[in-house]
């Protein structure tokens, strides 16, 4: 694996760590009519993302490189901004939530793009069902928004 290749791997796990931790914050702070919706919808993407952070980080062992693995680096790395502790209403949530999940899907098709350059099929498959999920994660977003 090619230097820039496991360097964009790694930002996205650091995002993606980032992410969890925000999507609780969403999660717990949401408030509004449709609370109860959003706030066990916002659950499922996390879940979610916890297996991504995982088959992340191992795709990067397996590939003989070194995951991120702690807050501090996961931190210096991102580039999903954090949010402080404070209520939020439903429209804000769905709009931070869509433009990570935006942001997300973007990183998931440069890593798809450079590692099927690389022929590193294993990768590329990984971030095509990434992206399938964010595919749908998105039309979501958009239709509670609407
Ligand atoms: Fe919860």
């Amino acid at each position: 694996m090619k230097k820039e290749l496991s360097t964009k791997m790694n930002s996205y796990l650091a995002n993606i760590a980032v992410e969890y931790v925000k999507l609780h914050n969403l999660h717990w702070n949401v408030v509004g009519g449709q609370f109860k919706a959003v706030h066990e919808y916002l659950e499922t993407l996390y879940d979610a993302l916890s297996d991504v952070l995982d088959t992340t980080a191992e795709a990067l062992k397996m590939n003989g490189e070194m995951p991120l693995a702690s807050m501090k680096d996961y931190l210096a790395a991102a580039t999903v901004k954090e949010l402080d502790s404070a209520e939020m209403n439903v429209k804000q949530v769905l709009e931070i939530t869509l433009a990570d999940m935006e942001l997300l899907k973007q990183q998931a098709e440069d890593i798809r793009r450079e590692a099927a350059d690389e022929d590193n099929y294993s990768i590329s498959n990984l971030m095509e069902s990434n992206l399938e999920n964010y595919a749908k994660t998105i039309w979501f977003l958009n239709s509670m928004l609407k």
